[in-house]
């Protein structure tokens, strides 16, 4: 199974980051990222332009979100069509601050699927909150959302176990804790099913983490907008 790398940059970023592909390529040259896929997940405005910076580099463009409808009347939405039609070929649903901002498990699940009919790959977010952790809840909770999110009938997509509580603040799950609800991941998912850790990964802690069984890969947020450091990240897997 291909370790996935995947920056998610969130709100981050101007016209000429599209400068970062070819930096990115400069520290880690395709050929020493035998096994390794690279993708970067811009925020919708620069996806044609990051896909074409990326043409030719081994590296692949991603959306972080997509609409339910391939088409109509949804001011401000972007359809997945539209993803692909930029040259993306991946699409982050369910991402635990959409989900904060009230997408449910079945949003993230209809997106999900909008994304496989339009021929992109969905990295679907699942993650508990520091008080479902706390309460003992955190396998069983992941197990609900991707239950619910997962549409059915398909395979061909990626799981992203992010813990909110460690998005964005600097802490990061205990190794076993990360091989615990991984390996409970895989017994839902089965074997060929990509399963990628995030929340605050870093250079400094991502060799130990991406060793850990039945940890396919990384979603990074932070890190992810220096490619110094996502390289550094990729070299480590
Ligand atoms: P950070 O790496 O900044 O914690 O963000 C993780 C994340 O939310 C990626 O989707």
């Amino acid at each position: 199974m291909r370790t996935l790398i995947a920056g998610n940059w969130k709100m981050h970023g101007s016209k000429d980051w599209s400068r970062k592909p070819a930096e990115f390529d400069e520290t880690l040259p395709s050929r020493q990222r035998t096994g390794i896929d690279v993708l970067i997940c811009p925020p919708f405005p620069y996806l044609a332009a990051m896909a074409k910076a990326c043409e030719g580099l081994d590296i692949a463009v991603g959306s972080q979100d997509c609409h339910a409808n391939s088409s109509g009347a949804h001011t401000g939405e972007t359809s997945a069509e539209m993803v692909a039609d930029c040259g993306a070929t991946y699409a982050i649903v369910g991402h635990s601050e959409r989900r904060a901002a009230g997408e449910s498990d079945s949003d993230a699940c209809q997106k999900a699927e909008a994304a496989l009919r339009a021929g992109l790959i969905p990295i679907i977010c699942v993650g508990e909150t520091l008080e479902q952790r706390e309460a003992g809840e955190a396998l069983s909770v992941v197990e609900g959302q991707i239950k619910e999110s997962v549409p059915y009938g398909y395979d061909d997509y990626v799981i992203a176990y992010e813990p909110v509580w460690a998005i964005g603040t600097g802490k990061v799950a205990e190794i076993s804790d990360i091989k615990e609800m991984h390996d409970h991941i895989r017994g839902i998912v089965g074997a060929n099913t990509r399963i990628l850790y995030g929340g605050s990964v870093k250079p400094g802690n991502a060799k130990d983490i991406l060793a850990t069984e039945n940890v396919n890969g990384a979603l990074i947020g932070g890190a992810s907008l220096e490619m110094a450091d996502l390289a550094a990240i990729a070299r480590s897997a």
